[in-house]
């Protein structure tokens, strides 16, 4: 089994659910407290045993490369002026030399053709893919869940979580085999079934590991749910061809993508931090 070294990071979507926010701005850079969602995941993806990444960028997004580069400027002005504090907060923007590049998806054609637009990246070694819209708040970091989950299965494991009913339209669902209550066996996928279709109510969240051949999957580039090429199809293709599981993960998600997850993940991780908890906390209470 070839250990998990790789991760594609897919930011070039047009962020229209946060206009006017992200018009000149990518919707990646919002930050939740005071880190951009795009910082959010390279740590979790480290922390997960990955040492190679590559953004799926488009236009309007050179910031989130510009993030993880050196900025002397302000780094000489924090040295000079004995601002070691501020300087520490940097360390987690810097990454290897070398160790991160990008590809740009022309058009936003869908979350499956921008991982095919990695596929140089990809090559033949399985990859982790992290959507930094969805923010995972756990004791071990999401990705090394499913790291772990990769070792012990050898083949794709997707993050899952229970969602309602009525909100299988928004998500990719699985069609589900054994499960012995965390590693379920996924028997097929569907993006965003209408409630009275979905076959479950288990929906992926953006953690993925997968092999190198969903590459040739997507290469069809059949156009699934909303015209776009999905990646939930591309999966579908590899399920009964390689061992396919869905991990429920320890950990709270936060669909940062839409306004009313990304609010509630200011709270949850503001909560989280020694230095704002007791005043987030006493401000609340004006709200309730
Ligand atoms: P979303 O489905 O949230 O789409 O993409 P979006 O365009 O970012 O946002 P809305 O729906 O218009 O508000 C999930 C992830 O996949 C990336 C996005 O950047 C985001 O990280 N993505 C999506 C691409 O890189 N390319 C695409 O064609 C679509």
């Amino acid at each position: 089994m070839k250990p998990l070294r790789k991760a594609v990071l897919p930011v070039a979507g047009l962020g229209t659910r946060f206009l006017p926010a992200t018009k000149a701005m990518a919707k990646e850079m919002l930050p939740v407290v005071d880190k951009p969602l795009i910082q959010y995941a390279i740590e979790e993806a480290r922390a997960a045993g990955i040492e190679q990444f590559c953004m799926v960028t488009g236009r309007g997004k050179t910031a989130l490369v510009e993030h993880f580069d050196i900025a002397f400027e302000l780094e000489d002005t924090l040295r000079a002026r004995g601002k070691q504090d501020a300087f520490k907060l940097l360390e987690g923007t810097q990454v290897e030399p070398g160790s991160m590049v990008t590809v740009r998806q022309q058009v936003p054609l869908g979350l499956g053709h921008a991982i095919w637009c990695a596929r140089a990246f990809v090559g033949d070694d399985p990859f982790a893919v992290l959507l930094p819209d969805d923010l995972v708040l756990s004791d071990t970091p999401c990705l090394a869940q499913l790291a772990a989950a990769y070792r012990e299965t050898g083949g794709n494991v997707v993050a899952v979580t229970e969602v309602p009913r009525a909100h299988t339209n928004r998500y990719g669902i699985l069609k589900t085999g054994h499960d012995d209550g965390r590693l379920v066996e996924v028997r097929g996928l569907v993006e965003k079934p209408a409630p009275e279709d979905a076959p479950s109510t288990l929906s992926i969240i953006g953690r993925y590991v997968l092999m190198p051949e969903v590459i040739g999957e997507l290469a069809r580039m059949d156009r699934g749910a909303g015209g776009e090429v999905q990646l939930t199809d591309g999966m579908a293709g590899l399920i009964g061809r390689q061992p396919f599981h869905g991990l429920r993960y320890e950990g709270r998600r936060f669909d940062c993508g839409n306004k009313a997850g990304f609010l509630e993940a200011q709270i949850a991780f503001a909560l989280k931090r020694p230095d704002l908890a007791d005043q987030v906390r006493a401000f609340l209470r004006n709200y309730t």
